[in-house]
């Protein structure tokens, strides 16, 4: 799995591996308190009109639109065609009308002062210009309105492979490779206080990662790092083996840690 895919998804033959990994992703306990506390301080209830920048297949967006119920709205974005076209199918499949678009977080197809509450989950990580896109969910939400954002810091990353110098290059590879904005969280403040947010508030969790997921993005990592000639064939073999070990004995231990923001537009 190469993260940097998720920045054109359109491009790759099959979007089924990464809906996979997606869903995995968002079972975890600690990424779901985020998001639970990013619907709480982001302003999501009963009547609110919800935007969801960057919705992927709608795993998130469905919940928005639950919480909205039919007197509010929910809307979802996204630049892949693939998973706007996933997301409508399981909405329609659970009954519920949700307004998705393909499009670019960075021109959002709506007009000044459309929503309430305005949230994006993993997407600012992967913009060449992640102050484009938060303008434009500034302009789309009504004053006063809720932004919530939920990213992660690549920086934060780990994975108990004993080699740590290997460690530190295969991870150091991703960072540099990944996402185009690997360490966000420390500039969204800013980001956010210089395009007039208030009431800036923000909260933290260190996702532990599930055994199986854990094994195979792990993996895929020293396989990029090795592609890259950022490590030798050799020291492929031994963190290969040395993953499949630890997961045999259920005993990887990997994390990093993701940072919600929620403020209130000007
Ligand atoms: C890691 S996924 C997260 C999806 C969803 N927010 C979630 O948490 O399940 C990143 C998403 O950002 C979308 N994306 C990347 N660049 C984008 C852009 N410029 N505008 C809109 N969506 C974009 C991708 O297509 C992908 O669905």
């Amino acid at each position: 799995m190469e993260l940097s895919k998720f920045k054109a998804l359109n491009d790759v033959d099959s979007v089924n591996a990464y809906i996979s990994a997606l869903e995995a992703f968002d079972g975890i306990a600690e990424l779901q308190e985020l998001k639970d506390l990013a619907r709480t301080r982001g302003g999501v209830a009963a009547g609110k009109s919800i935007l969801d920048v960057g919705c992927g297949f709608g795993l998130e967006t469905r919940r928005l639109a639950e919480a909205a119920g039919a007197q509010g709205s929910a809307c979802g974005l996204d630049k892949s065609a693939d998973f706007i076209k996933e997301a409508q199918r399981r909405a329609e499949a659970g009954g519920q009308s949700i307004d998705y678009q393909t499009g670019d977080a960075a021109a959002l197809p709506y007009g000044d002062g459309s929503f309430d509450c305005a949230r994006a989950e993993r997407i600012l990580i992967y913009l060449t210009d992640f102050r484009a896109a938060l303008c434009e969910m500034r302009r789309v939400l009504k004053p006063s309105g809720k932004i919530a954002l939920i990213e992660p810091d690549f920086s934060t990353n780990t994975i108990n492979i004993s080699d740590r110098t290997l460690a530190r290059r295969v991870l150091d590879h991703e960072i540099e490779t990944a996402v185009e904005n690997s360490f966000l969280p420390g500039p969204l403040v800013l980001a956010l206080k210089d395009l007039g947010f208030a009431n800036i508030e923000i909260s933290s969790r260190a996702l532990i990662f599930p055994q199986d997921l854990a094994a195979s993005y792990f993996s895929s990592l020293a396989v990029n790092a090795l592609k890259s000639s950022k490590i030798t064939t050799s020291e492929n073999e031994a963190w290969q083996t040395e993953l499949d070990d630890l997961k045999a004995r259920n005993a990887i231990f990997a994390t990093i840690s993701y940072f919600l923001f929620t403020a209130d537009a000007p």
